[in-house]
């Protein structure tokens, strides 16, 4: 039996053990996971930690019994010992590597809690960590306080789940370009990832309006690409005489220590941060730290405005070159194998009225502009290639033939996304139609804040289905999962970000993990309740749910 169909199996028992009243509710708790395990079986009585709990772990353990320890060590007041040597005794929490579980996959994971002990079981290390996450869901929310609570039963009902994720790409996107967001935001947002059991972290590092990655070979890029002399307010307007800007300087970077500090810290909750560096378009912080990448030879500013620039990379070996050395150290920095290089939106124009850019056209016997780019991102999927990383990027890379290695991220509905999975690519989910948050909330605008615009509320979230109907039965294995997107034109901090991404991130974490005929819109929301308590207790500005 394949996993996705024991998942789904599982999945159906569900809908009669998850958000009724289970024995252990009696006691006063409800059992509210997201996302929603694959399989859970209510068992009679409850688990209940003490000071003198011992968390018991073997050598592939030891690092994530600490890591749980440091969970439930500040709420609960306790000093849990973690202990290797010895046979385990006594109230306990065994976490274990189990090859005989290999049925549940990478991530997959059995957690056993009974009177006295909890067993956390998985064949790999995410696969304890993803239980150690149900096992923080099954305590009260207060377990999630930084500071000792007191007046709380430690306890958790007993009970038995035998989880796995449907899809392996679980992500969400974060635009730190359009604002600058700064290392501890981006710690939090990872954070609450994993406690939804997501993925991947695919980190939006380069735009028009601002460069924010170090690269040691071009430090141009950040001391002149970094920063923006002021920002506009209010809607993007085409029309340049009714722009008003606040006069401000905004910008800010991550040297390559704070880069390597976030993807260890990604790294400990199993989360693969996916850089994006965008290229041709998307270019225009880069072109103004260094012009000879450009068509125009002028020397022009960091984008103070939305929308997307015409200032496009020009299409010269040498500027080839110099993307792959920004890849270059890009690579020392992220181990991940999926390397994002944009690609969407490279506004043509300006190679449309470059004699040099026609030229080169001619000279490389290419088509067209769409052509052109393709040749550009063909020589970027050749370097990572040879470089043992996979190229992905914005569903624009079909355009003018897609590179041979590249996987396709579909933005502009679903139709990219077609295409490359009928093509044979691997392809990630991110329509516009359907996850992204930087969509409103409420069809009534007036009492929300300024939005780029579209409606994408909580339950048409829940609803999204990453696999395309019409996606022949052979292509669907190349749909690896889907993500939320974060563009921050209109979210000028955390705090606002928060707003816009919760808790919808809540709900498309069900979405990519739990199986297609377990997800019941109405029995999410009574989870929920309990899951924006915890929300709330991590400081997490969530848009508060309206019936
Ligand atoms: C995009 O929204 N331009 C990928």
């Amino acid at each position: 039996m394949s996993m996705r169909l024991a998942a789904a199996i599982f999945g159906a028992t569900l809908i009669f053990t998850q958000g009724i009243p289970l024995r252990a509710q009696r006691a006063g708790s409800t059992v509210s996971i997201i996302p929603r395990p694959a399989s859970l079986v209510p068992r009679a009585g409850r688990f209940t930690l003490t000071p003198r709990t011992v968390i018991w772990v073997d050598r592939g353990t030891a690092t994530l019994g600490r890591q749980l320890a440091g969970y439930l060590d500040p709420a609960t007041g306790f000093d849990l010992t973690v202990r290797t040597a010895g046979t385990p005794a006594g109230n306990r929490i065994v976490l274990r590597l189990d090859p005989a579980l290999a049925r549940l996959g990478d991530e997959g994971y059995l957690l056993d809690v009974r009177p006295g002990v909890v067993s956390i079981r998985a064949p790999k290390a995410a696969g304890v960590f993803y239980g150690m996450q149900s096992l923080r869901q099954l305590l009260p929310v207060e377990i999630f306080r930084e500071a000792h609570v007191t007046g709380v039963n430690w306890t958790a009902p007993a009970l038995r789940i035998e989880d796995s994720p449907r899809f392996a790409w679980r992500g969400m996107h974060l635009d730190v370009a359009r604002h600058f967001m700064p290392k501890e935001f981006v710690k939090k947002f990872i954070d609450l990832l994993a406690l939804h059991k997501m993925n991947i972290f695919h980190w939006h590092l380069t735009e028009d309006q601002g460069w924010r990655i170090a690269i040691n070979k071009y430090p141009r890029l950040t001391q002149v690409g970094a920063w923006r002399k002021e920002t506009v307010v209010g809607p993007n307007v085409r029309d340049s005489s009714q722009r008003v800007f606040d006069g401000k300087r905004h910008g800010g970077f991550y040297t390559q220590d704070d880069v390597r500090e976030i993807v260890a810290y990604a790294k400990a909750r199993f989360v693969n941060v996916v850089p994006e560096i965008e290229m041709p378009g998307h270019a225009q912080a880069a072109i103004s730290a260094y012009p000879e990448l450009g068509n125009t030879g002028t020397q022009i500013g960091v984008r103070t405005f939305w929308g997307v620039s015409e200032h496009i990379l020009n299409p010269e070996n040498k500027t080839v070159a110099f993307m792959q050395g920004v890849l270059g150290e890009v690579l020392t920095l992220f181990p991940s194998r999926f390397i994002h290089i944009g690609g969407d939106e490279a506004v043509k124009t300006q190679w449309k009225s470059s004699p040099r850019a026609q030229e080169r056209i001619r000279e490389l016997g290419l088509k067209d502009e769409h052509e052109l780019q393709s040749w550009f991102i063909r020589q970027i999927d050749t370097y990572l290639t040879q470089q043992g990383r996979r190229l992905i990027g914005w569903d624009e890379i079909l355009e003018g033939g897609l590179a041979p290695n590249a996987t396709v991220m579909s933005w502009r509905g679903i139709e990219g996304g077609l295409a490359a999975a009928r093509a044979g690519h691997d392809v990630v989910m991110a329509p516009n139609t359907a996850v992204y948050f930087d969509y409103y909330q409420s069809l009534d605008k007036a009492t929300e804040p300024l939005a780029i615009g579209g409606f994408i509320p909580l339950d048409s979230v829940y609803a999204y289905e990453p696999v395309p109907a019409e996606l022949e039965p052979q292509f669907v294995k190349h749909i690896l999962g889907a993500q939320g997107q974060l563009w921050t034109e209109y979210m000028p901090n955390g705090k606002h970000v928060e707003y816009m991404a919760f808790p919808r991130v809540s709900a498309l974490a069900e979405v990519l993990w739990t199986a297609k005929n377990a997800r019941d819109f109405g029995e999410f929301r009574a989870r929920l309740e309990t899951h924006l308590r915890r929300l709330d207790v991590l400081d997490v500005n969530y848009r508060p749910v309206r019936p």
